[in-house]
């Protein structure tokens, strides 16, 4: 069973999830609309892995015997400014996620809930690797401002990224 501190917080964290696919969601139909289809598809596979992250969570707090929480998703904004824009907002939304993942971490630790603390670590890794991601495309997109043909080759790039389940071993 988990603690009740836990439980919250990781039922919230499955919901802070889903707003990320949908947050990704949005922002490639943007890209999408702009004619960015690679940055579309990029942002799309993006919201794919978002929903595994969260359906991983779901079935952790059903492995320790609880019910999430489930509560309102909350829309994503309509628009963005520009393809800069969308990348600068998806490293803010990343590092907050970095910071909800690392609050988990420490109300597990502190509740002495180990398994939740070890199975939070795959994510504190992962979260790494997506604050790296993006802060790496939004600079490839600040190189590549105003120049057409590099923002041509950029989006061709992003066409490539095809899902990868990251959980293969339970099909989330
Ligand atoms: Fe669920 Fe983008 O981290």
């Amino acid at each position: 069973m988990l603690k009740e501190s836990v439980l919250k917080a990781l039922s919230d964290q499955v919901n802070a999830e889903f707003y990320s696919a949908y947050l990704y969601f949005g922002m490639s139909a943007y890209a999408d609309r702009l004619g960015y289809r690679g940055v579309a598809n990029w942002l799309y596979v993006q919201s794919r892995e978002e929903m595994a992250h969260a359906v991983h969570i779901y079935r952790h707090i059903l492995e320790r015997g609880e019910s999430p929480a489930l509560g309102d998703i909350k829309a994503p904004p309509a628009s963005f400014g520009s393809i800069k824009e969308v990348f600068e907002k998806v490293l803010a939304h990343e590092r907050h996620v970095s910071d909800l993942i690392n609050k988990i971490a420490s109300i597990a630790m502190g509740e002495q809930d180990h398994a939740t603390y070890n199975f939070l670590a795959w994510y504190v890794s992962e979260q790494v690797e997506e604050e790296a991601n993006a802060e790496e495309l939004l600079s490839k997109v600040k190189l590549a401002d105003n120049n057409t043909g590099a923002m041509y080759n950029l989006d061709a790039s992003l066409a490539a990224r095809k899902f990868v389940d990251p959980f293969p071993q339970t099909g989330d």
